[in-house]
């Protein structure tokens, strides 16, 4: 899996450089800035993936959060919003309940092509065809701050 690195043109203002790695263990430089994007009120954000996370349709909302191009994030994984601060046990758990055909829902913090994040509470299903997997849908919405405080407390805490 190779996803192009963050680039300090891509940001503004301070940023911490990070290094992600995904689950098949390859590794992406991603410049962090420790500012939050507000969830827009009143919308979803959506995307559709392949049966291996790869983007094949977003809306609007989903464009405009991630700071990225539509062409920049058709057909590219999912993992493209990766934060570093979201241990990978969360997206590990995520997997194996829609690989199981189950609906997984969970808060998450994504990272901009900007470096700033943004947080959501993402619905995920898996999309069956005649009793099998095709691919799965993703509908985010705004999140509680009390529950994302929650969330931080729980999972982010050093
Ligand atoms: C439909 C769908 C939507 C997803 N949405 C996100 C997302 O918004 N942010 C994110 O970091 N991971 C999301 N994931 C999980 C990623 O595929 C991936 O597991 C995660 O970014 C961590 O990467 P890794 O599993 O390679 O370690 C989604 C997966 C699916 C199937």
């Amino acid at each position: 899996m190779v996803i192009k690195d963050i680039t300090a043109a891509d940001v503004s203002g301070d940023y911490e450089t990070r290094e992600i790695t995904f689950h098949d263990g390859s590794t992406r430089t991603v410049l962090v800035v420790d500012e939050e994007v507000p969830y827009p009120d009143g919308r979803l954000i959506v995307s559709v993936t392949d049966l291996e996370g790869r983007i094949t349709e977003c809306n609007k909302s989903f464009v405009d959060m991630s700071a990225y191009s539509r062409e920049e994030l058709i057909g590219a994984q999912q993992c493209i919003l990766r934060h570093p601060d979201i241990p990978s046990e969360i997206y590990a758990d995520l997997w194996s309940t829609i690989k199981a055909g189950n609906k997984w829902q969970g808060y998450i913090k994504n990272l901009r092509k900007d470096g700033r994040y943004y947080w959501v509470l993402a619905t995920i299903i898996p999309t069956v065809r005649d009793g099998e997997i095709v691919g799965y849908a993703s509908v985010r919405r705004k999140p509680s701050r009390k529950k994302i405080e929650e969330f931080v407390a729980q999972h982010l805490s050093a």
